[in-house]
């Protein structure tokens, strides 16, 4: 993988504050104000990176809005603040350019394109982040355009993690549920790589943009339910619920023996009970938070490089018009990512 090497503009090694969209309190899009920011100090063992562009996903618009699914309210208080996200910078991808190193740091160099993952620590909607050398940061492929490299990171991680998690071998029959958004399309095509035969669940706008991503067949969830009992419904070895609406009280009937249920998006008690429901069936539900791996961030960004998996970009937006991307990714209708350009 060839990195990018890039110039840095004069002005970004001098300015002593940044810019960024801040979320004071939790709410809707409007909440947001774009201010400035002190720079933020490198220390040893960290790199600073002048960010050209990160997304709002739904991660960021969860947190946002503390619209979170059912039981998880207080956690989301409690771990990011109570009446208001502590660290109120959001966004937890970016791709830029390394504008200077702190001491210690060999793996990385000025002038260097990267891809990074802030997760759970935020912090990616502003003009310069510092990070840690040895976190979550990878060389940006030089194939790999600035809106693909912000955005690779969020679904692609996350459809590894649950695809490694079910073990998805050749030949197995894979549904998809909520295939158009980021985390679906990502998984449909990383199923697709490793031999599954695909059928995605979305709606008949979104059908030819999931079948071009690798499903072999799509479900019009709006004219169909795709866990009705008939003579010849068709039994799934993994189903990956990326839209909530397969518990497996929903869709046991419909797993092979064998079969597992990633439920991506997945309430608390669901949580809890995913452990023990299924055993008697022979099943396996998985839920939890996605464990995000730089060695899945690589092979996403390898296969991006060579043109073998595709970020699809619902929107583009300036920083000045943050809450706009908010306010799409509210809506539930994205398909994909929704990029803001920073720089
Ligand atoms: N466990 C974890 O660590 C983890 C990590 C990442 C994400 N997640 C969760 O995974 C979920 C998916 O994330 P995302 O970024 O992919 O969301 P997203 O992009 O916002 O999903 C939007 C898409 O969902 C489709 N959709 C809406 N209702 C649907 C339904 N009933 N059936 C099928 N498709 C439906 C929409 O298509 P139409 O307009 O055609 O309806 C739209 O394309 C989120 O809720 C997120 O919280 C969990």
């Amino acid at each position: 993988m060839n990195a990018q090497l890039t110039s840095i503009p004069a002005s970004a090694l001098t300015q002593t504050t940044i810019r960024v969209a801040r979320v004071p309190h939790y709410g809707p899009p409007n909440v947001i104000v774009l201010g400035r920011a002190p720079r933020p100090a490198l220390r040893p063992g960290t790199v600073r990176v002048l960010v050209e562009a990160t997304t709002v996903t739904i991660g960021d618009a969860r947190i946002r809005g503390a619209r979170l699914p059912r039981g998880f309210g207080a956690v989301l208080r409690l771990a990011f603040g109570w009446s208001g996200p502590r660290q109120q910078v959001l966004g937890t991808e970016l791709t830029g350019i390394v504008t200077d190193v702190g001491d210690g740091v060999t793996a990385f160099r000025a002038g260097d394109a990267v891809i990074a993952v802030t997760g759970t620590k935020l912090g990616a909607h502003a003009e310069e982040v510092v990070l840690p050398a040895d976190g979550l940061i990878v060389p940006r492929p030089s194939g790999l355009d600035v809106k693909a490299a912000a955005a690779i990171a969020f679904g692609g991680l996350t459809a590894s993690h649950y695809l490694d998690r079910c073990e998805v071998k050749p030949g197995e029959r894979v549904l998809v549920v909520g295939a158009s958004g980021a985390v679906g399309l990502a998984v449909v095509q990383l199923a697709k790589r490793r031999g599954a035969v695909v059928t995605g669940v979305c709606s008949a706008e979104n059908a030819a943009l999931v079948e071009r991503m690798g499903a072999a067949h799509t479900i019009d969830y709006r004219a169909q339910d795709p866990f009705a009992d008939s003579a010849d419904s068709p039994q799934w070895d993994v189903i990956v619920d990326a839209a909530g609406t397969a518990p497996y009280s929903v869709c046991r009937r419909r797993l092979a023996p064998g079969g597992r249920l990633a439920r991506v998006l997945c309430d608390l008690p669901g949580l809890l009970l995913a452990p023990l429901q299924g055993r008697l069936s022979g099943h396996r539900v998985i839920a939890g938070v996605t464990v995000e791996r730089k060695e899945a961030l690589l092979d996403l960004c390898a296969l991006a490089a060579r043109g073998d998996y595709e970020v699809v970009i619902d929107s583009v937006y300036s920083m000045d018009a943050i809450a706009e991307a908010h306010a799409r990714v509210d809506s539930g209708r994205k398909r994909g990512n929704v990029v803001v350009l920073v720089g």
